[in-house]
């Protein structure tokens, strides 16, 4: 069975060292992985989720939720290091699914983080274009969700598309810019909200459990709760896992780091300690967030839409809003970026492939970079962002994420028993057993998500599968044994 033809490390390892004369320039070090990182974590998520999952599901124990999801992430995130430091090559959860579990397999997961990255990078730029607005007064019939073609959003997406065109290193000096304002500003609202902590709010820590209505569409519901009629609670520790499954989007894109693991500098050293040290440092200033944001205004209070801001307004400190604005702006424009630059990569590696057309896919000898695949990328980017109101397809790149993580736990174990000679300068500790859990982990969160999800996500799905029968499979470059075969 051909789909299942699995491409051989080494030739990966040959294609990813420039070997095969299609390599991207080496050039990044362990600051520029990390600030990829977290540049690509913190975005909407912390700013927007927080109140919501406090107020309706987890109370002032949605700081457990954000550990626990973090935790979910590290898990997947060792294994994302020990491949990424044996194998460092830019389709990483792609290119691992390749080697492990076949090409079929490959371009699925291929198909789902151009979903997740696309889909991503046009939900932040919508997003992005609105706090703008607010921020500087900016016409809402041009910038807003009434906007018929939303132009801040066409806007920085072109904007932040030449950047990312241009080269990794300009990519990754302006990200780690726009982080260390995000971080410097989460850090100071941390610190001042401190002050205006109550007792009173925190107390009880797990708020009592609470059966929740049923009610709305089975559509509406999650996949757990429609087949096997496990109704979730609001509130006490079930609470507190329902909304770790919804806090878990404000983790996803680490994975991205991987991505760049093929133009790091050392990536045996680099990439294991950029994976592990995005996520401790983002699970720790999340937590802190979440604390200090219902530690100031009692859960049931907290505003939906903007909490922080509005429990800083609530205790007479309202300049700090304008703080929490500038934050945000900083921190989507990052995430949009480094999604950019993410899915360059991993189409490029496609290409290499074969399994795209491999001239969308060439690197520009000036730049170093995939230059017209990032072009293609900003146009579907754009057009998405400018008129498809996107809002509630949010939870598609949490299921995307979660899908790749899942690959990337099985690929673990199988290349262990496939490849045990291959050198691992990280390996996951007490293997299988933490993949193992990375992956039932994972696969508990999306049944968490609702059933409209997986539908979309099924036929994001169907629709990959004609287009890797009508093309990829005909045109990979292991049919045509240009590359051996494991
Ligand atoms: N993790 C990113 C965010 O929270 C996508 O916006």
């Amino acid at each position: 069975m051909d789909v299942f033809r699995t491409k051989s490390v080494e030739a990966i390892r040959a294609d990813a060292e420039g070997e095969t004369g299609d390599g991207l320039r080496k050039q990044l070090r362990l600051r520029d992985l990390v600030g990829f990182g977290v540049g690509i974590v913190i975005g909407t998520g912390i700013f927007t989720l927080t109140g919501v999952q406090a107020k309706e599901n987890a109370g002032p124990a949605v700081v457990l939720s954000f550990a626990i999801a973090g935790v979910v992430s590290l898990l997947a995130a060792l294994c994302y290091a020990e491949l990424a430091s044996a194998v460092p090559t830019a389709g990483s959860a792609y290119t691992y699914a390749y080697a492990t579990l076949g090409e079929m397999f490959a371009w699925i997961i291929g198909w789902d983080l151009i979903l997740e990255f696309a889909l991503g990078a046009a939900v932040v730029a919508r997003s992005w274009s609105g706090y703008l607005a607010d921020l500087f007064g900016l016409p809402p019939r041009l910038f807003t969700e009434e906007a018929p073609v939303n132009i801040g959003a066409v806007l920085i997406v072109v904007v932040l598309g030449v950047i990312a065109a241009v080269g990794v290193k300009e990519s990754a000096r302006v990200t780690n810019f726009l982080v260390l304002v995000k971080v410097a500003i989460s850090v100071f609202i941390i610190i001042a909200g401190f002050f205006f902590i109550k007792k009173s709010n925190v107390v009880p820590f797990i708020a009592e459990s609470t059966p929740k209505e049923a009610g709305g569409s089975s559509l509406d519901q999650p996949l757990l709760q429609v087949v096997a009629g496990v109704t979730p609670a609001a509130f006490g520790l079930a609470g507190v896992i329902t909304a770790a499954a919804v806090v878990f989007f404000a983790y996803t894109g680490f994975e991205a780091v991987a991505n760049l693991s093929e133009e790091s500098k050392r990536p045996a050293r680099d990439l294991p300690r950029a994976l592990i040290g995005t996520l401790i440092l983002c699970t720790i200033l999340y937590m802190l967030v979440a604390f200090v944001v219902t530690g100031m205004v009692k859960y049931s209070d907290l505003d939906e839409s903007a909490p922080i801001a509005k429990a800083f307004d609530s205790v007479g400190a309202s300049w700090a809003g304008v703080l929490v604005s500038i934050a945000a702006v900083a921190g989507l424009t990052s995430v949009i970026l480094v999604e950019l630059v993410t899915m360059g990569r991993i189409g490029f590696a496609m290409g290499r492939d074969g399994l795209l057309p491999k001239s969308v896919a060439k690197v520009s000898p000036r730049f170093g970079t995939p230059v017209r695949l990032t072009i293609g990328i900003v146009i579907l980017v754009s057009v998405l962002g400018a008129i498809v109101p996107l809002a509630e397809l949010a939870e598609m790149v949490s299921i995307g994420a979660l899908f790749a993580f899942l690959l990337v736990s099985i690929a673990v174990p199988v290349l262990r028993r496939t490849k045990p000679e291959l050198k691992r300068p990280f390996r996951v500790p007490l293997s299988p057993l933490i993949p193992i859990l990375s992956g039932l982990a994972c696969i508990y969160l999306m049944v968490n998500l609702v059933v409209e999800t997986w539908i979309r996500f099924v036929v994001w799905l169907a629709l990959g599968m004609i287009i890797y029968f009508g093309y990829g499979r005909r045109n990979a470059r292991l049919a045509a044994k240009l590359v051996t075969e494991s």
